[in-house]
Order: structure tokens, then sequence, then C-alpha cells
């Protein structure tokens, strides 16, 4: 395609954060690029939505359009990056590239975890490669090595904090006491959540990052509406320092497990053992562990966000790409050969840390004790806390069905004993029951 030309030319859709950044990688590092793929790589269109909309990188006015078609149907794109994000009209710009035998690097997760196996598809019949590192954890190179430096292994459980503004929050409440809403104030000053953060406390930008990690990680699709989403707004101030007294630290984590009875996938608080590498991952960078059969445990750490570690990862892909051009090489393309089912969250097996507050009067524990027997639920230690007329019963189970500890909760909350159950938090302790 690029045959006779001087450069392998890129048409962009968006230049906010991480469009802004890729052209300045590819400006700013283009002669050692050049040398590495053989060949410049030169921006030649982008596609934005207001021309006059400040640009956070120095762009040539005439490069700049408010027509994506213009870019997608130019004749002399090779690659198309599309930078934009959402679903539409994204899906639509990366389908007619597509048609038009255009090779396409994006970063949109959303898209992706949604309609990921229709844009494959549709590149896998064009011939076209379709790559996108940086929908999961922005700068750190996870998808490529998931796909191919780890593709001797047999992986069965992705462990991820991939959300920068909840780890942010929850480091700030943890190291200076915040409670959630001041956490979250100082998150958006600092740019780190979306302009609606919902998206980011409520679990779901994780747990678009973990549909397509699970689905590259297990080779079996998982979509977007497979994985339980729950976020971290009911954490408090009280629940970290419980946790803290018994050892634990509190991440978001985006959980994906492959079992014989299917694969699990969540994202939601959950208390981790101090010593585990994910615990030491503070403010609002990103890890993924990684558990591979040959390999054992890997940890990538990194900037999951920001302009230029987000433009690193595309940047990668595109390169990637113009390497193919020349040489006549593909990327691997959709690896989900198995259809495995994915399980429900009510069949997920954990271990449980609850709060609750009742009168601190005999016989109180039997009857609770009652309910955690009564639902099978097998307790694994219990710390009372007395305040003379209520004491604040702290405990952590073994690890029993979710359906069972969900009935328990009911269970409490029927009882007369119970004044209120004040927390339940998932707990992930390898090597503990
Ligand atoms: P952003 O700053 O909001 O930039 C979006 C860009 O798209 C803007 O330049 C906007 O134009 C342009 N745009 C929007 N609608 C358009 C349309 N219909 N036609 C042409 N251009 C259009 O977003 P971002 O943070 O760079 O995110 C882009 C993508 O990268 C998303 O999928 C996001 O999830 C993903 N991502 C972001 C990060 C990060 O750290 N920000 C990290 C990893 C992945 P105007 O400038 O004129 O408004
Ligand atoms: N809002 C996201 C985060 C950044 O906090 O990690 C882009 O994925």
């Amino acid at each position: 395609m690029s045959d006779g030309k001087e450069a392998i030319v890129v048409g962009q859709i968006g230049c906010g954060t991480v469009g802004s950044g890729v052209v300045r990688i590819l400006r700013d590092n283009a002669s050692i690029i050049s040398r590495r793929v053989g060949k410049d790589i030169a921006v030649k269109r982008i596609a934005v939505r207001d021309l006059s909309d400040p640009r956070y990188v120095e762009v040539p006015e005439e490069m700049l359009t408010t027509e994506a078609m213009e870019v997608i149907g130019d004749p002399e794109v090779d690659i198309v990056v599309e930078v934009m994000g959402g679903i539409e009209p994204a899906r639509t710009f990366i389908l007619e590239a597509i048609s038009r035998g255009k090779h396409v690097v994006c970063a949109n997760k959303e898209l992706m975890s949604t309609h990921g196996e229709e844009l494959l598809r549709a590149a896998e019949e064009k011939g076209v490669d379709l790559a996108y590192e940086a929908a999961v954890g922005g700068g750190i190179p996870i998808l490529m090595p998931l796909k191919e430096s780890l593709a001797g292994n047999v992986i069965d459980q992705v462990l991820g904090i991939v959300n920068g503004t909840t780890n942010y929050i929850l480091t700030r409440m943890s190291e200076e006491g915040l409670d959630f809403g001041e956490a979250l104030a100082k998150a958006q000053e600092l740019g780190y959540a979306e302009a609606d953060p919902s998206y980011d406390v409520e679990g779901k930008d994780a747990a678009a990052k973990l549909a397509i990690l699970a689905s590259m990680a297990f080779n079996s699709r998982v979509t977007l509406s497979d994985v339980y989403a729950e976020g971290i707004t009911s954490i408090t101030p009280d629940d970290i320092s419980f946790a803290r007294e018994l050892g634990y630290v509190i991440k978001l984590l985006a959980i994906a497990k492959d079992e014989p009875d299917g694969i699990s996938v969540r994202v939601h608080p959950t208390m981790i053992p101090e010593r585990h590498p994910l615990a030491a991952v503070r403010d609002e960078n990103n890890a993924i562990f990684v558990s591979g059969d040959a390999v054992g445990e890997l940890m990538f750490y990194g900037k999951g966000a920001g302009s230029l570690p987000a433009a690193s990862a595309v940047v990668g892909d595109v390169i990637s790409i113009a390497r193919n051009i020349l040489t006549g090489g593909r990327l691997v393309g959709c690896t989900c050969f198995f259809q495995k089912p994915v399980k429900d969250m009510k069949d997920v097996r954990c271990r449980y840390f609850m709060i609750f507050d009742v009168p601190d009067r005999p016989g109180v524990l039997a009857k609770i004790a009652g309910v955690f027997g009564e639902n099978q639920v097998s307790i694994k230690s219990v710390i009372q806390h007395g305040t003379g007329r209520e004491a604040r019963i702290v405990l952590v189970t073994h690890e029993v069905r979710e359906e069972n500890i969900r009935a328990t909760v009911r269970g409490l909350e029927g009882l007369e004993e119970v004044n209120r159950v004040a927390s339940l938090i998932r707990v992930e302790d390898p090597g503990e029951e």
C-alpha cells in the first residue's frame, strides 16, 4: 500500500489528550522511529470536533478537518488512528476505514469491550490489522504480551488495578484519612477522572478493560455486559482502618479467573494482603498481575492514563503495523476460539470481610452465629470493638459462594439483634481458604 511513498501515512481521528500525545511522539521521536521501522511515519490529516478548540500540541491548521470521512477516505492514508472515544460514530468510522483497506489503531476500551468481535472479524475478512494496546492499562504493554510473548502459557487468572482515578482515591483515603468525597474532588482537580466520574468510581471503566483482558487471556469472548461491576462509593475510612488492622489493603480490583465451571469476571473493592505486589500500587498508577502455568506470576506496572503514556501504546501499535506494511506481515488477530461460559456472580466463591453493629448484650453473638450457620458460612476470624451500648463486629469468612453470603446479609438485616450491616467487602488472599 505504501509502495513508492516516502512515508507510512497516518490519518487521525481526534486530537485531545491521547491524540495530541500521538502527534508529539511521532514528531519528537521521528528520527529513531524511522530507523526502527525503516521508513518515516507521517501524520497527514487529523479530524477533530471543533476547529476552534485549543490544541495541546502545535498542529498546522491545514492538517485539521471536522470531517472524519476526509481522513478515512484519503487514498494516501495507510493507518487510521481513532482516538476520539465512545461507541458511535467511532464504530462506524473504524468499519469504514477497514472496508477501505486501512489498518486501524484505537485506544477505545468502551468500543472494543462491546463491539470487539464485530470489528476484529471485519479486519480479518479485509486482511488488515486492528490494534488497541492503549485501551487497557494506558502506557502499560499488556495486550501484545498476552497475545504473543505469553502465548506458550495457560493463563488461569488476571488481577488488575486498571483504573487510576479509583486507585488514587483509595490511596488518599488510606494515607491521608480523607473521606470518599474529598478524595474524589482531589482526583478531579488533578484531571484523572473521566468527565463523568461515575464511569470511574462505579467500576465501569475497569469492567470494560477487564472484558478485553479476559478475552485475550482465556481465548474466549467476554463482553462488558458479562462483567459484574461494583464501585468504591460506599468505602469508608472505617473500612480502610479495619482492613489495615487485619493486614489488608483495599483496592478496586478487576479479577478474571478461568475456572473449571466457567470464567469469572468481576470488578469490586477487594481486600488484598499487604504483602501482595498489587498492594504496593499507589496513587493513579495501574498494574496487571498475570499467572501463567509456565512463567509463574508476572506484574506489569506503570501509568494507566495520561497523554504521553497512552500515546506511547498507540504509537507502538502504529509502528508494529508500519513494519507489517513493509514486510507483508500481519498482527495476531482475534484469538477467541473458545466459547467458555461466564459464571453468574451468585456462583462465584470468595472470602468476605463484614462489619456490623449490634447491641452489646448477652446472647447476641449466638443469634448471629446461627444465621451464618444456617447459610453454611464458616467464620475464620472475628473481632469485637465494644462501645458500651453498641458493639461493632468485624469478621472474615472462609471461602463461600456469593449466594450464601447474600442470604446471610439478608438474615442478619432481619434480626432484631443487628442494628445495621455496615460493610461487605470481598477478600482475595491467595493461599488462604
Ligand atoms: P479527549 O481528550 O476528549 O479527545 C477526544 C478528541 O476527539 C478531541 O480532539 C475531539 O475533538 C475529537 N472528536 C470527538 N468527536 C469527534 C468527531 N465526531 N469527529 C472528529 N473528532 C472528534 O479524549 P482522550 O482522553 O484523548 O481519549 C481518547 C480515547 O483514548 C478514548 O477512547 C479513551 O478511552 C482512550 N484512552 C484515554 C486515555 C487517557 O489517559 N485520556 C488513556 C487510555 C485510553 P475536539 O478536540 O475538537 O473536541
Ligand atoms: N479514567 C481512566 C482512569 C483513564 O482513571 O484510569 C483512562 O482509562
